[in-house]
């Protein structure tokens, strides 16, 4: 299996590095605008190999797409990460540019490939991509989910000084501080949370969850690498394998929790023909409000695009 990632930043070679160090694609190509970039990277992660004992290739690429054809997956994670005080959105007008180029290209030389977009303002990329990619919506989505659940869950093992392996989770709705944790359908080894934890700990773990990627930015003085590296090859792993995997992905909506034609993060499963089944809970009224709210956001930035009209 041939996997592609764009992008050879921190976010995108870490994604390669997992790819290959766990032999979940035989051939990942590494391609970045940067003259010799993903070059470099590329033979870095290659001569881990005997190292870490695994023959997957990585190679890398100075923006020649011939180099990525047939590819089965591509993760895109172009554009320009934040900077401190700066929001997702605030990257709209610079990465959408960026990811249609890139998804042009992609297409051209991969047409069955399934997409993955990484980068920022997340669901707003996601609809950018699917946008140029012209093709099933089930064959473009989002990494969002998992890297914020991911988080949510890390906290809630540090706060219970339990293993993170027994944490499950599931968090909805945008890549931005409107996104949904779910506490009733949060456990720990099949035990309700809410049995562990007492409300006040917990909402403040739901809240530094929401804030997560910023308080990365701000600490790093950029965007978190390994966590959302990991969490898209975990993706990747789950449609190369046909694992049928269930986790949050920023997918778009046809009247799924009553929205339509808006990416958002829903739980789905995940196999080898990309999203092949999107899972709607029974959402109380509460939940269903913060839902819809989160939504209101995402649909307000996926305007600004429209509006832009970049991709006509
Ligand atoms: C984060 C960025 C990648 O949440 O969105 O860390």
């Amino acid at each position: 299996m041939k996997v592609t990632v764009v992008g050879a930043g921190n976010v995108g070679a870490t994604c390669a590095d997992v790819l290959a160090h766990r032999e979940i694609a035989n051939e990942i190509v590494l391609l970045d605008i940067k003259e010799g970039f993903a070059e470099g990277k590329a033979l870095d992660i290659w001569q881990t190999s005997p190292i870490n004992m695994y023959d997957s290739r990585t190679i890398g690429s100075t923006n020649d797409y011939s180099k990525t054809a047939n590819s089965d997956v591509v993760v895109i994670t172009s554009g320009l990460p934040r900077k401190p005080g700066m929001s997702r959105d605030d990257l709209i007008a610079t990465n959408a540019g960026i990811v249609k180029t890139v998804t042009e290209n992609v297409i051209k030389h991969s047409p069955d490939a399934i997409l993955i977009i990484v980068s920022n303002p997340l669901d707003v990329m996601t609809y950018c991509s699917y946008l140029t990619a012209k093709v099933d919506s089930k064959k473009v989505f989002g990494m969002a989910g998992i890297l914020d659940t991911a988080r949510y869950r890390a906290f809630l093992a540090t706060e219970l000084n339990v293993s993170p392996k027994d944490i499950q989770a599931v968090l909805m709705g945008g890549h931005g501080d409107t996104m949904v944790p779910l506490p009733r359908y949060t456990t720990v080894a099949g035990i309700p949370v809410t049995e562990l934890i007492e409300k006040d700990k917990l909402d403040a773990i739901i809240e530094r969850a929401k804030f997560g990627g910023g308080e990365m930015v701000k600490l790093l003085g950029t965007s978190a690498w390994y966590a959302p590296g990991a969490a898209a090859a975990q993706m990747v792993e789950a449609i190369i394998r046909d694992q049928k995997r269930i986790f949050p992905v920023c997918a778009w909506l046809q009247g799924e929790y009553g929205l339509k034609d808006i990416y958002l993060g829903v739980p789905v499963v995940l196999g080898k023909n990309g999203i092949e089944r999107i899972i709607e809970l029974d959402l109380n009224a509460e939940e269903k409000a913060l839902l819809n709210e989160s939504a209101e956001a995402v649909k307000g930035v996926m305007d600004v695009l429209d509006g832009m009209n970049i991709l006509a």
